[in-house]
C-alpha cells in the first residue's frame, strides 16, 4: 500500500466538476490580474478570518514583507521571530534588510516561546515587531506574546500560512488579533491554490490600504508612486481555484482532525505519551501531538511525532520501505543555518528548537486518506519505533 505525504490528486478527483467551469470562466473572460474573482476571494477571507481587510499577493513570503512594511520596518531594525519555522518567516524579514532575532519554541507544542521571546527583549534594544508562526496548524500562544508586544510597545504580525481557519482558545480566528496576519496558498496547504498565492489579513483600514499600494509597486493613483513596493498580485485564476475550494475547507479540516485522533487513540493504545511529556520522562518512544487547549481549534496541516533523536532517521527509512511518506519539518533550525551565520548564534543556544530539529517526524494526515491507510501508518509507526529502540521505550535520561 502507498501513502504518500500528501495526495493532491485524490483532492483533486473530488472537486474536478467543480473547478474546471470556473477556471474556464476566467479564460474565456481573459481578466487575469484584479477584477471580480479577486475582489469575491479577498472578501470570503476577510469573513473566514474575522478580519475586516484581505488583501490578496502573490505569495505567503511576499504576505510577510507587505506586513512588514505596512509597520515600517525598515533596515537596521529588529524583528522577533522563532527559530523553529519554514524560512520564510525568518528571509522576509531580511529581505526588508532588517534583522531576525531569534527565539526558542515550546518543545509540547513546537511553537515559539513566550518566555525566549521576553528574553530577547532584555538583550536587544532595536526590536520593532514580533512575527509569531501557527505552526502546523496550531495557534501559538497569542495571549502570551500579545501582552508582550502591547507592554514593549511592537507590533505582532501572525505568520499564519500554515493555518487557515486555527482557532485559539478563545475560539478567534488566527490572523484576527494582530496587526497583520499572513497566509499562503502554496498547494501544501489546507487551502491550496494551483501555484503560489498568499493573503494578508487585518481590521486597520490605514495598515490594508497600504499593503493593497504596496502589493502593487506602491502605485496610488494609476503611476504615481510615494514609496516603492513590489509587484505582489495573486492573480484571477488562482482566486477563482481557491474560491471552490474555500467550499471545502472545513470538511477537509475537519477531515484531518478526525485523521489525527485516530492516529493519537493508536498511538496511546501503545503506549506512547503526548508530546507534553519529553521524551527524557521514558516510556513508549514516542510522543503524539499534544492535545490543543480546550476550545482551540488545531486544523493540522502537519502532524508531527516525536521519537528518540538516534532512531529518527531509521524509523524514517522503515516507513520509507512501506511506502509511506513522510517529512522532516524542520531538520535546521534557522539560527543554525548558514546564511544566517553573520548573528553569530551558537550551537545549543535554543536547546527545544534544536532538540525538535532531531526529533520531529510529520506523518501524512490530508483527509482524503483512507482507513486502511490510517491503520497501515499507525501499526507501521508503531511497529518501527519498537523494533528500533529494542522494547520500545525510551529509558529517563534518552534524547
Ligand atoms: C510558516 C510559513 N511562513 C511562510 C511561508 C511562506 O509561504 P509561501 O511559500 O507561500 O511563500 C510558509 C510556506 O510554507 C510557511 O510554512
Amino acid at each position: 500500500m502507498n501513502v504518500p505525504l500528501l495526495d493532491l490528486k485524490a483532492q483533486y478527483a473530488t472537486i474536478r466538476a467543480e473547478i474546471e467551469p470556473v477556471v474556464k470562466e476566467v479564460i474565456e473572460s481573459q481578466y487575469f490580474i484584479g477584477g471580480p474573482k479577486i475582489a469575491e476571494l479577498e472578501c470570503m477571507t476577510a469573513g473566514y478570518c474575522q478580519t475586516k481587510y484581505a488583501i490578496g499577493c502573490a505569495n505567503g513570503s511576499d504576505a510577510i514583507v507587505l506586513a512588514l512594511q505596512a509597520l515600517g520596518i525598515k533596515a537596521g531594525d529588529e524583528v522577533i521571530c522563532p527559530t523553529f519555522t519554514f524560512f520564510a518567516t525568518a528571509g522576509s524579514v531580511h529581505r526588508l534588510g532588517a534583522t531576525p532575532v531569534f527565539v526558542d519554541c515550546d518543545p509540547a507544542t513546537f511553537n515559539i516561546c513566550p518566555e525566549s521571546t521576553r528574553a530577547a527583549f532584555r538583550c536587544h534594544r532595536n526590536i520593532k515587531a514580533i512575527v509569531p508562526v501557527h505552526l502546523f496548524g496550531q495557534a501559538c500562544d497569542l495571549d502570551a506574546i500579545l501582552a508582550i508586544g502591547q507592554e514593549m510597545g511592537v507590533p505582532v504580525v501572525e505568520d499564519a500560512a500554515q493555518a487557515i481557519g486555527t482557532e485559539d482558545a478563545h475560539g478567534k480566528r488566527v490572523g484576527s488579533r494582530g496587526a497583520i496576519g499572513t497566509f499562503s496558498y502554496f498547494p501544501s496547504k489546507n487551502l491550496g491554490g494551483f501555484g503560489d498565492g498568499g493573503i494578508v489579513t487585518t481590521n486597520d483600514e490605514a495598515l490594508a490600504t497600504r499593503m493593497m499600494r504596496l502589493r502593487n509597486h506602491g502605485m496610488e493613483p494609476k503611476y504615481y508612486h510615494d514609496e516603492v513596493g513590489m509587484n505582489s498580485r495573486l492573480d484571477a485564476l488562482q482566486a477563482a481555484v481557491l474560491l471552490v475550494k474555500m467550499r471545502h475547507l472545513d470538511a477537509w479540516s475537519s477531515g484531518r482532525q478526525r485523521n489525527a485522533a485516530f492516529y493519537d487513540a493508536q498511538f496511546a493504545a501503545a503506549g506512547a505519551k503526548d508530546s507534553g511529556t519529553a521524551m527524557s520522562a521514558g516510556g513508549f518512544a514516542l510522543r503524539y501531538p499534544k492535545p490543543a487547549p480546550v476550545g482551540a481549534r488545531h486544523i493540522y496541516n502537519q502532524y508531527t511525532v516525536r521519537v528518540p533523536a538516534e532512531i529518527r532517521d531509521a524509523v524514517r527509512q522503515d516507513l520509507a520501505d512501506r511506502r509511506i511518506g513522510t517529512e522532516i519539518y524542520y531538520p535546521v533550525p534557522l539560527h543554525m543555518q548558514k546564511c544566517f551565520a553573520y548573528l553569530n548564534y551558537t550551537k545549543g543556544i535554543f536547546p527545544h528548537a534544536e532538540r525538535a530539529a532531531l526529533e520531529a517526524i510529520a506523518l501524512p494526515i490530508y483527509p482524503d486518506l483512507v482507513p486502511a491507510q490510517l491503520e497501515h501508518v499507525a501499526a507501521s509507526v508503531i511497529e518501527s519505533v519498537r523494533s528500533r529502540s529494542g522494547s520500545g521505550t525510551t529509558g529517563a535520561g534518552a534524547r
